[in-house]
């Protein structure tokens, strides 16, 4: 963008003559102001990601964020929580008296492009050799269990956040943000427990009662985030959106450029993980797979993101 174009829609502002030029913005396109040093931005100005991007959702808790109660009440059916909002309030409380209160996150500006890699754990990532693509990105957020201790030079070495829910814990090395998607007040639970004292609680799958990881790195994601993406992307399809879609999602809230790696089936329309055996019969759960799929084609094919399948 030309510096003096820039300049000169400063000085129009300066000078209060710019609330009239938004007004026939249109005719002059080139004027929007870069949001980022990308070749191409992830910005809001493309009227069907609108429809999607609400860029003013947190997607993190914060000590200073407060729940709306409705969207508490809509993240309390997804595993039947029966505690109060009461008791969420003062678990979250507590939760920043250990963990940082203010997640970190890159601020984006005009003279930065931050890069993320989503990377996914499908079996497409096989024989892809994408290690070093994967790599190359500030932010390469990983999902659960997607190892890459053996897979290098398919899923790459490099990661500096990774998603899980105490159901699919495991220890990271002290550079790795832990990235907590809690689906009920027993998981916030799990986290500061995990870090202290041993969790010993129950739950549908076995659950590690410790956890190593830098206890300065945690993150949690924001419930009323959860409750964006079911609505706002997948216009309510489904129950509530997988781990892959709403790490998808995050990603658009943490960086200007998004890659994403080992989602969707392989070539064949097998899905199975890359570090698992082929298994022809895995289902996708309770999630709207059909729809998410679809919404990373479309966009994929808008040039919002590109998306690599391994295969082409
Ligand atoms: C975007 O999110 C903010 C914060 O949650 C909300 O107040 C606003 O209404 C949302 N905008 C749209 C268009 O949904």
């Amino acid at each position: 963008m030309n510096s003096r174009v820039i300049v000169f829609v400063a000085l129009l502002c300066a000078t209060g003559l710019c609330v009239l030029l938004r007004g026939s913005m249109p005719e002059f396109p080139q004027l929007q102001i870069s949001r980022c040093s990308c070749d191409k931005c992830l910005t809001e100005e493309d009227p069907w990601l609108m429809q999607h991007l609400n860029k003013s959702v947190q997607p993190f808790l914060s000590a200073d964020y407060s729940l709306p109660e409705d969207a508490f009440n809509w993240w309390k059916r997804l595993q039947l929580e029966s505690r109060d909002y009461s008791t969420y309030r003062t678990t979250v409380e507590r939760l920043f008296q250990m963990f940082p209160p203010s997640p970190d996150l890159i601020e984006s500006s005009p003279d930065r492009c931050r890069t993320c890699a989503v990377v996914g754990n499908s079996g497409n990532l096989r024989q892809s050799h994408y290690g070093p693509l994967i790599d190359f990105h500030d932010v390469v957020i990983r999902i659960n269990k997607g190892h890459t201790k053996g897979y290098e030079a398919d899923v790459g070495t490099k990661t500096t956040h990774r998603i899980m829910y105490p159901e699919s814990a495991m220890d990271l090395d002290d550079s790795t943000h832990l990235v907590l998607f809690a689906f009920k007040i027993k998981d916030l639970e799990w986290l500061i427990k995990a870090f202290s004292t041993g969790f010993f609680g129950r739950s549908y799958a076995p659950i590690k009662s410790t956890i190593k990881a830098n206890k300065d790195l945690v993150m949690i994601l924001n419930p009323a985030f959860m409750k964006y993406v079911h609505e706002m992307w997948l216009k309510k399809k489904g129950r509530y959106p997988s781990t892959g879609f709403m790490t998808l999602a995050l990603s658009m809230h943490m960086c200007d450029e998004i890659n994403v790696f080992g989602f969707g089936a392989d070539s064949d329309g097998n899905w199975y993980h890359y570090f698992g055996a082929v298994n022809k019969n895995l289902r996708t759960g309770p999630h709207p797979g059909g729809q998410e799929y679809d919404i990373l084609q479309q966009l994929h094919k808008a040039h919002k993101i590109h998306f690599y399948n391994g295969w082409q």
